[in-house]
């Protein structure tokens, strides 16, 4: 994505932005008034964090976006839009996920349309890669989940094979998830684009393997 100087200028302005996120570690709940706590990574320009906010007000949802441009740019949508404080931004990489949020914190976690990163030698980068996937079930609650989606049939195999290898287990799965209404789960910037082209989208959901929930 291209620099956008706005964007990057207004971070520092936004409301929204929690600025030492490891201070609200094992907090989070607490913190935006909510039982169940999603977390976005790779969030974009902020439309299913924002709008999934509105669509389950019970909820907290954290947005995490390394990008500074489209983070800023989803900063200002928060601002602008979201006037609720079950909305929370972080400017970082998800690398650090766990200096953030404690060990059974998060119910969901979504990956939507993640970077594919197509070459062997960086597949290390996928969101869904094995050294990811330890990072999240350890922060997954009990019941927590994964959900994933992307247009890319080449990351969602790899994904299947990593979420299969490293203790996770499948709860549902879709080849063509807007085939069907689904009015429960809202549209991100990239899958818009994707579904307006008649591309399908591919979805699959994940939970800790029982041996795994009793940590
Ligand atoms: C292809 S875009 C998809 C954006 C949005 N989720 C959507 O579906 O419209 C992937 C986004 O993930 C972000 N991203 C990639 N790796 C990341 C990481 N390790 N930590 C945080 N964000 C990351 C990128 O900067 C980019 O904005």
């Amino acid at each position: 994505m291209r620099k956008v100087k706005w964007a990057v200028d207004y971070l520092s302005n936004s409301s929204h932005l929690i600025e030492s996120p490891e201070t609200l570690k094992g907090q989070w709940k607490e913190f935006l008034q909510c039982d169940t706590l999603h977390v976005e990574i790779g969030c974009g320009k902020g439309n299913y964090s924002l709008f999934m906010s509105m669509l389950y007000p019970q909820d907290g949802f954290v947005a995490l976006e390394k990008n500074d441009s489209a983070c800023g740019m989803a900063a200002k949508k928060f601002d602008e839009q979201s006037q609720d404080n079950h909305l929370a931004l972080i400017h970082g990489d998800a690398c650090d996920l766990s200096n953030w949020f404690a060990d059974n914190e998060i119910d969901i976690i979504h990956l939507n349309f993640s970077d594919p990163w197509p070459k062997k030698r960086y597949a290390k980068r996928r969101l869904s890669n094995e050294k990811f996937l330890a990072q999240y079930k350890n922060l997954l609650s009990k019941d927590g989940q994964i959900q994933m989606k992307t247009d890319n049939a080449s990351l969602f195999e790899y994904s299947i094979l990593e979420f299969l290898n490293n203790g996770f287990v499948l709860v549902d799965f879709s080849v063509d998830y807007r085939r069907d209404e689904h009015k429960e789960d809202v549209l991100t910037e990239y899958e818009e684009k994707f579904v307006e082209k008649g591309q399908p989208i591919y979805r699959c959901v994940w939970k800790k393997k029982y041996e795994d929930n009793t940590k």
